[in-house]
């Protein structure tokens, strides 16, 4: 039987400490050797892309595999439609049977905004108390929902190219978290004398200048997940520690695929995997003044793992509906 969930199902028992939690278990069982993850395979449209990503992952209380069909269309916003909408589908890898069938909207946007906080957890300075957001789309909040839990913020700048959202934005911050929040007028605003900045943007060049970032920042690098595209101003990553999600998919596709194919940095540069240091098998940040970036492209393993959470809670509370596909 298949657990189907529907969107707002979902949301009945999702939320960010789930996702926090789901994330550090994802990134731990990476660093551990528990996952099996080919890189996702894209599928280019004339104004967008489709994403094919499947993968096994041995969790605490299960071993589960699984695929997610996903779509990222810049120019949806402006059609009044979500610019990443996605399915995910959990199989049991002894017999292959399905076992749950359900959007994975929220769950992209939750394990995405997670793996932001996990990574703030582990890079940015304990006392991290300013923070700035590039590009306020739906990425936006849930980044913001997984800093707060992790680290003190005590305000918020946030830019936008459409300065009218930025400012519903920062409205937003404030009557939700109760949180200082005001709208940069520029990009460098919501950068300079910041302690964590996070981009979510689909920019294919660097929009993040490297003298606006102070020494001791740690960056979260959302946006680039395809090839082509990135949002950092390639001297940024000459000076920083750079960690990455997944080697094989941000070299591809992340915020170093570009820069990386230029010359302008090289792989020994790099400094390890996300899951490395949940894993414990690397430190995190460790000098007060280094420059910390956090290249995120997303992996499958993040979306089992909230998946298989999710479709957990649901059961227990009765949503959903079983159904038998083979019949
Ligand atoms: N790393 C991951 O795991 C992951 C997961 C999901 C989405 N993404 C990527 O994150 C990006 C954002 O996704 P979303 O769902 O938030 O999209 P969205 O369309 O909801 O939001 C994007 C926002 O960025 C703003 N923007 C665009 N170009 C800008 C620029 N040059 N400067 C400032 N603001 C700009 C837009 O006005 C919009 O508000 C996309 O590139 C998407 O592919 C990454």
């Amino acid at each position: 039987m298949s657990l189907v969930l529907t969107g707002s199902q979902v949301m009945q028992v999702l939320n960010m400490d789930l996702a926090l939690a789901a994330a550090q278990e994802a990134f731990q069982a990476y660093g551990e050797g528990r996952v099996n993850m080919p890189p996702k395979s894209y599928l280019q449209l004339a104004q967008g892309d489709f994403r094919a990503m499947y993968g096994e992952i041995f969790l605490t209380q299960a071993h589960i595999c699984g695929l997610k069909w996903v779509n990222v269309h810049p120019g949806n916003p402006a059609k009044g439609l979500l610019t990443v909408m996605a399915k995910i589908i959990i199989n049991d890898p002894e017999t292959g049977l399905e076992f749950a069938d359900l959007d994975g909207t929220h769950v992209t946007d939750f394990r995405t905004g997670a793996a932001g906080g996990l990574a703030a957890k582990y890079l940015a300075r304990p006392d991290a108390s300013r923070l700035g957001l590039i590009g306020l789309g739906a990425q936006a909040r849930t980044q913001l929902a997984a800093v707060l839990k992790v680290r003190p913020i005590q305000e918020v700048v946030v830019f936008d190219r459409h300065l009218a959202h930025a400012q519903g934005f920062a409205d937003y911050v404030t009557a939700t978290y109760g949180v200082a929040a005001r709208a940069a007028a520029d990009a460098r605003d919501a950068v300079r004398d910041l302690d964590i900045v996070t981009t979510t943007t689909p920019s294919g060049r660097p929009i993040v200048m490297a003298d606006w970032v102070s020494p001791g920042t740690h960056i979260n690098a959302i946006g680039a997940d395809a090839a082509g595209k990135q949002e950092l101003d390639p001297a940024i990553l000459q000076a920083a520690k750079i960690v990455v999600d997944d080697w094989a998919q941000a070299s591809h596709s992340g915020e170093i695929n570009v820069p990386l194919a230029q010359g302008k940095i090289k792989p020994e540069q790099i400094y390890g995997s996300l899951g490395e240091i949940a894993a414990g098998k690397k430190p995190g940040r460790t000098d007060a003044a280094e420059i910390t970036v956090f290249d995120s492209t997303g992996l499958i393993i993040q979306d089992l793992a909230l998946a298989y959470a999710v479709c957990q809670k649901a059961r227990a509370s009765g949503l959903g509906e079983e159904k038998d596909f083979l019949k």
